[in-house]
């Protein structure tokens, strides 16, 4: 079996079909739903240490919604208190000189949002530091925090079987990482200032990993990432860049579960993906 049909096997898809609208092409309301942006903003806060943010000073919150009139405008408790909005640009710049053992450390015993407080285990991520490849989800869920692992329930099922097609495994030759190393309770959508403390570990991350490729896994992530409120239907079928690296964007493997008809679309984008892997490896 080639590997196209192998790929749209795992999708569930018998026979190959064509996608109703070109690459790039707004999506239809069945797409994922979008959702403002969030949109990192540089903070005036000054902390005293990278791990003990409950130590800095009082300071604004660090992050703000890009379409605010989407946004519920009140922060929630735990972004609004003061002794979490931590230390910014002294936090970012150590964190940002860590190497792996000091980030995991950083990561495990992160305080600066009020996710610490819910949380059974911090998700740090999972794979190959070296990988040329690289996921990006948004969250940890409930199975997550339980097991301290990115992408362990059905959603990471899917996800594995995505990577099995392009010759990938988590472990093997892939780097897999959240935005947010901490589980929202319920499930809930990230905060904006909680994106803006976790930021960093992923941009470190990124920087010790150095991947060919970085793939953003759904809406949420895609928009963090990118700093963009652009729907993600617009985002899939170009390449972005972060950190100068470049960014394929696709639907997020919870949401393929449920929606068929954008299965075939991912396929598109790992193939983009792909290609692009490719090409930097050419280049190398
Ligand atoms: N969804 C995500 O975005 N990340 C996980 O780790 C699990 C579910």
């Amino acid at each position: 079996m080639s590997r196209r049909a192998q790929f749209l096997e795992v999708l569930g898809i018998p026979t190959e079909w064509v996608p109703r609208k070109p690459m790039g092409a707004p999506q239809d309301a069945a797409a994922e739903p979008d959702r403002p942006a969030v949109v990192l903003a540089e903070s005036e806060a000054i902390a005293e240490s990278v791990l003990a943010p409950e130590a800095a000073e009082a300071q604004a919150p660090v992050a703000v919604a890009l379409v605010p009139e989407l946004e519920d405008p009140a922060p929630s408790p735990s972004i609004a208190e003061p002794a979490r909005t931590a230390s910014v640009p002294d936090r970012e710049a150590a964190i940002a000189t860590m190497g792996w053992p000091a980030l995991d450390a950083a990561v495990a015993a992160c305080t600066a949002c009020g996710l610490c407080e819910t949380r059974t285990n911090t998700v740090f991520g999972v794979g190959d530091r070296e990988a040329e490849w690289m996921l990006v989800g948004e969250a940890p869920g409930e199975n997550e925090d339980l097991q301290g692992e990115p992408f362990v329930g059905q959603a990471g099922k899917l996800l594995d079987n995505m990577l099995g097609s392009l010759g990938l495994a988590r472990g093997r030759n892939v780097f897999i990482a959240n935005v947010l190393k901490c589980r929202p309770p319920g499930n809930r959508n990230p905060e904006p200032a909680e994106v803006a403390q976790c930021e960093p570990f992923l941009k470190r991350q990124i920087a010790l990993v150095r991947p060919r490729v970085i793939v953003v896994l759904g809406r949420f992530a895609a928009q963090s990432l990118l700093r963009t409120a652009t729907p993600i239907g617009k985002l899939r079928g170009t390449v972005h860049s972060y950190e100068g690296i470049p960014v394929v964007v696709t639907y997020h493997p919870a949401y393929l579960l449920r929606t068929l008809t954008d299965k075939a679309r991912a396929w598109e984008d790992l193939c983009l993906a792909r290609e692009v892997h490719d090409r930097a490896g050419a280049q190398a």
